[in-house]
């Protein structure tokens, strides 16, 4: 395996990250309303306390402005943190020369000289898979990127880049796809057995499916904004998968809803990243790591869930 092929190991002994969606994201996360840079400090150092200390950002969150608090952050700081960001194939960027130029831009946000993992945020019918990675391979030959990954890949396009990677001896490290309890696309599409297969990580994002899986939004009290408007349907078939989380809580020493939701994809095999707005939300998301539901819970809680939403076959 070559040194890159090294590199990735990390990443499978990671439990838990945080995302940085929140930091600076006004539309969807009400950054300056419902939290500031203050809770972001707050959140960022209660999770690296309780050991959380892989953070995921991007160029277009807050545009740039999540990174640039992270670069703050860093700075400050006298211990290490596994940083990853992404790179967006907007439409008047799309040729291999453009994603170092983008990750260049992203490192002086960060103030880093390199970054842990840099990914590719969505695929792009206009820029394909193989021309997405000649760039990514172009990172890390760099010295810019220790590893690669992609976000949002379905299992086709994951291979295109798995094999185009490979042809400069570089691994795939992560796929970081949207899965929680209330959206398990990707054990049905197959892309996480794909993962598993082939040691590429997958990422979990919106594990806490934006705040439903935490107990605290219901039909009659739904997240405010976007988010109302998104989840009328599935507010409604909340209620006993709550229940079902609150039960298996109490038998693991009060875990809480967010906590055990956590653990069933840690169980999974994905690497979760929750957003958290305030050093509290912080706090709790840790807890979700560092145990185990058991099996007989998992296949509970799988069953409870199985025909919340329709799933699409690949
Ligand atoms: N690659 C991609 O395309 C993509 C897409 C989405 C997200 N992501 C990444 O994944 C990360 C996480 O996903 P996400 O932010 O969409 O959703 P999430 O982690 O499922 O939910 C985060 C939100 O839930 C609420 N919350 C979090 N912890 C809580 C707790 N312990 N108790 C009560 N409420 C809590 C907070 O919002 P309220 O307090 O307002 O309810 C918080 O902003 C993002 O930050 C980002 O890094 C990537």
């Amino acid at each position: 395996m070559s040194e890159a092929g090294n590199e990735t190991r990390f990443l499978h002994a990671i439990e838990m990250g945080l995302g940085a969606w929140q930091w600076g994201d006004r539309v969807v996360w009400g950054y300056g309303q419902t939290h500031t840079d203050k809770d972001i400090r707050e959140s960022f150092d209660v999770s690296l306390n309780l050991g959380v200390r892989f953070v995921d950002t991007a160029e277009v969150y807050g545009s740039g402005y999540s990174e640039r608090l992270l670069g703050q952050f860093l700075k400050e700081l006298d211990q290490p943190v596994l940083v990853a960001t992404k790179y967006f194939p907007w439409p008047w960027r799309l040729t291999k020369g453009f994603i170092p130029w983008a990750l260049k831009a992203s490192l002086e946000r960060l103030g880093l000289d390199s970054v842990d993992l840099y990914q590719v945020h969505w695929p792009s019918p206009l820029m394909s898979p193989e021309t997405m990675m000649e760039g990514m391979a172009e990172c890390v030959k760099r010295g810019w990127a220790r590893t690669v990954g992609i976000s949002n890949f379905g299992e086709k396009h994951m291979l295109r880049a798995y094999t185009t990677l490979g042809r400069h001896g570089i691994p795939l490290a992560s796929n970081q796809v949207h899965y929680s309890l209330l959206n398990r696309e990707v054990e049905k599409n197959g892309t996480l057995a794909r993962c598993k297969e082939l040691g590429i990580r997958l990422i979990a994002y919106s594990p806490l499916e934006k705040g439903l899986l935490t107990g605290k939004y219901s039909s009659q009290n739904p997240p405010p904004g976007l988010r109302g408007s998104q989840y009328i349907d599935l507010l409604k078939k909340l209620p006993p998968v709550i229940n079902l989380l609150q039960e298996i809580g109490l038998k693991h020493g009060d875990k809480t809803v967010s906590q055990v939701a956590l653990n069933w994809l840690i169980c999974k095999g994905a690497l979760p990243i929750p957003g958290a707005k305030s050093a509290r939300q912080a706090e709790l998301n840790a807890g979700g790591a560092g145990w185990r539901l058991t099996d007989e819970e998992v296949a509970r809680l799988d069953e409870a869930t199985d025909n919340i939403r329709e799933y699409r076959k690949n």
